[in-house]
């Protein structure tokens, strides 16, 4: 089989270390590995692949892509290969799902208790070399005890899940917006896994923002999610709200965001996804006081690629068998 290599991205932080394609070489020597690093190799090799590991595929190369039968995308999110001829082919697309999960939920959990306590103020302050004791104390200071909280998490899937175990321990009441109901017996208290009040489906949203002191997105981008946060959605939500972003920015109203985090409708962010990435210089969001902005790096571990390659190398072994390969992704809905 030829199974092209192709892990490749404009950021430099998502490129795959070459030494893992010669170890994928030693470990299956039964097959030929093409590898590719810029986007020209990827179209020129593509055609000749039975299998490829990668982000993306252009659209007008798929045609050309005769042989190609599964795809393993790097990523948990696989946006760039939602094209309908794609969708409508028989090729399987696999994802990166879990195995960022539990980073992404440690960065949720730090944002979240960050902004509880204000710390955005304090850090800001400490570079300017400012002592703001009486900004930080106090009913209008905006600190809040994690044990108030209540949260809505947007998407119960492997992220969702395990900020669920992080979050609940902390006394923090979490309900969550799940397409799919949660169990047989349903969405609602009895459908919902240890540490959650309740799962309603997305029609519930407006009732759940009501409620929501923390908003956390963990959904994937799809046509039914583009800005599900807007104006109409942050006014519902208690005034001092937190919302919190690590599934993709095309998910907020960047106007209606910034507009609430200015005017105090929203109490603070923290937002690692953007619409444009990197994050243009010119951006509002920099110089707001009560944002929190990373890198689209919630996710960041010391090492990504072991786990990653690990799944490809697994799910290789599985595809050569015929058997059913791990994380596949459900081409109508998009993830
Ligand atoms: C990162 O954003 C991913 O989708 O894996």
């Amino acid at each position: 089989m030829n199974v092209l290599v192709s892990v490749i991205s404009p950021a430099p932080a998502w490129i795959l270390p070459r030494h893992f394609v010669d170890a994928l070489r030693r470990e299956f020597p039964q097959h030929t590995f093409l590898d590719a690093w810029d986007r020209d190799a990827l179209r020129r090799v593509l055609p000749e692949a039975d299998v490829a590991f990668t982000p993306f595929i252009e659209r007008d190369v798929f045609p050309l892509a005769t042989r190609l039968r599964w795809v393993q995308s790097p990523a948990v999110g696989v946006g760039s290969l939602m094209f309908p001829e794609l969708i409508a082919s028989p090729v399987v697309i696999t994802s990166a799902r879990g195995i960022r999960a539990r980073s992404i939920a440690e960065h949720v959990m730090g944002v979240t208790i960050a902004l509880a306590r204000r710390l955005p103020i304090a850090m800001r302050a400490q570079i300017a070399h400012r002592w703001v004791q009486e900004d930080l104390e106090g009913a209008a200071s905006g600190v809040r005890s994690l044990d108030s909280l209540r949260m809505t998490i947007v998407g119960l899937g492997s992220i969702g899940m395990e900020i669920v175990k992080l979050a609940a321990p902390f006394g923090i009441r979490i309900s969550a917006i799940r397409r799919r109901p949660p169990s047989p017996t349903g969405f609602g208290a009895a459908g919902a896994p240890a540490g959650v009040e309740t799962v309603w489906p997305p029609e519930r949203l407006p009732d759940l923002l009501a409620q929501s002191d923390v908003l956390v997105l963990a959904v994937p981008h799809t046509p039914e999610t583009k800005q599900i946060i807007s104006r109409a959605e942050i006014d519902r939500m208690p005034r001092g709200a937190l919302l919190i972003n690590i599934a993709r920015g095309k998910l907020i109203d960047d106007g209606a965001v910034v507009e609430a985090l200015q005017d105090g409708r929203l109490g603070g962010a923290a937002l690692d996804v953007f619409t444009k990435e990197p994050l243009d210089p010119a951006s509002p969001y920099w110089d707001l006081p009560n944002v929190i902005i990373t890198p689209h790096t919630s996710g960041a571990m010391q090492d990504y690629w072991t786990p990653l390659v690990a799944l490809f190398a697994e799910n290789l072994r599985r595809f050569e068998k015929g058997q059913p390969l791990l994380n596949i992704v459900d081409k109508v809905a998009g993830y």
